[in-house]
């Protein structure tokens, strides 16, 4: 089953210099690239991104920080990408990530922690229509898929 998910490379990954990195990670998964954009966010998206934490302590902090400098919006495509992303990118607090997930192995910090990815069916659908316009969001074929993927369910 295809599925499209929305992964945030947060500006501290952007001023850590592992976009490049973190990308490829989702790259040689066999996850195909279909939107991909630096964003210097602005306050009403972020606001708009994180609405289900606006009465958290740390909405504030939370949205200060995306804003505070750019970061790369990628929209992936995949056989269950939503769970096989979420999985890649390991537990929201660092510390509880598994080494060899992106959190686990780059991060330490929660507020800090390197990537968002949406964490449900309605949830990728809702973000990946905030941060991408239909027509920035490309539909194509890859000589490659008939090596690397299953056929489709
Ligand atoms: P993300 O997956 O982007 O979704 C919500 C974000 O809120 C989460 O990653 C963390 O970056 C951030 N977050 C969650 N809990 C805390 C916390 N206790 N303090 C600061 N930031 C948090």
């Amino acid at each position: 089953m295809s599925e499209r998910t929305l992964v945030l490379i947060k500006p501290d990954a952007v001023q850590r210099l592992l976009a490049g990195r973190l990308i490829a990670r989702f790259e040689e998964r066999g996850l195909k690239i279909v939107g991909l954009k630096l964003v210097q966010v602005d306050r009403d998206l972020a606001e708009r991104h994180y609405a289900v934490h606006r009465d958290k302590p740390f909405f504030g902090g939370l949205v200060d920080f995306i804003t505070s400098s750019p970061l790369v919006a990628v929209a992936l495509e995949g056989p269950r990408a939503i769970a096989v992303v979420r999985a890649m990118v390991g537990a929201t607090r660092p510390h509880e990530a598994a080494p060899g997930t992106i959190r686990g192995d780059f991060g330490l910090e929660t507020a800090q922690n390197l990537v968002h990815a949406s964490d449900g069916p309605e949830t990728a659908d809702v973000e990946l229509a905030l941060w991408f316009t239909l027509g920035e969001l490309a539909s194509y074929e890859r000589d490659i898929d008939r090596w690397a993927l299953a056929p489709a369910e």
